[in-house]
């Protein structure tokens, strides 16, 4: 799935609720951040630090969350790591089902902007687009609006 939407609307939090049902059946969940994961990676390319079984968890594990994508501060290594992992989901899933949630503030259009050919074909055509629509959840309880 793709969660996309404005800031405060609950993308976050359903993945959140969705790992926990997962969690609780059983099943294994890693959960990072677009930027974390990339900058983890990059560091594990460059021998920096032993991210062996972090990397073979992302790629293999039941349910992979990445948030916040489009938060990164992106690079043509990071591009590639982006498209790496994102087509090695879609492969693993013929091994045994696996899945992934991708949330972003960014729109479609943004998301082809912003991203290679490649990784924007594959989100628009295998993932089911969500789009969050509403009140800013965040800044409604600040001012204790319901
Ligand atoms: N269904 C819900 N019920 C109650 N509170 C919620 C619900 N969904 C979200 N919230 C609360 O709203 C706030 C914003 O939610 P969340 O952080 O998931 O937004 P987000 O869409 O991920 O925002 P961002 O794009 O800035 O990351 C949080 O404080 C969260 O606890
Ligand atoms: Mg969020």
């Amino acid at each position: 799935m793709l969660f996309t939407g404005n800031t405060g609307l609950g993308k976050t939090f359903l993945s959140n609720c969705i790992a926990k049902e997962i969690l609780d059946m059983g099943k294994t969940v890693l959960y990072q951040t677009a930027p974390i994961m990339l900058d983890n990676i990059l560091d594990y390319r460059f021998g920096k630090s032993d991210y062996t079984e972090l990397y073979d968890n992302i790629i293999n594990v039941d349910l992979l969350i990445i948030d916040d994508l489009g938060a990164e501060s992106l690079n043509s290594f990071k591009l590639s790591e982006l498209f790496n992992i994102i087509n090695a989901r879609l492969l693993s899933q013929n091994k045994h089902v696996t899945k992934t949630i991708i949330s972003t503030n960014l729109n479609m259009n943004n998301l082809m902007d912003t991203y290679s050919e490649r990784i924007f074909s594959r989100l628009a055509s295998y993932y089911n687009v969500c789009r969050f629509f509403g009140e800013d959840i965040r800044i409604n309880k600040v001012f204790g609006k319901k």
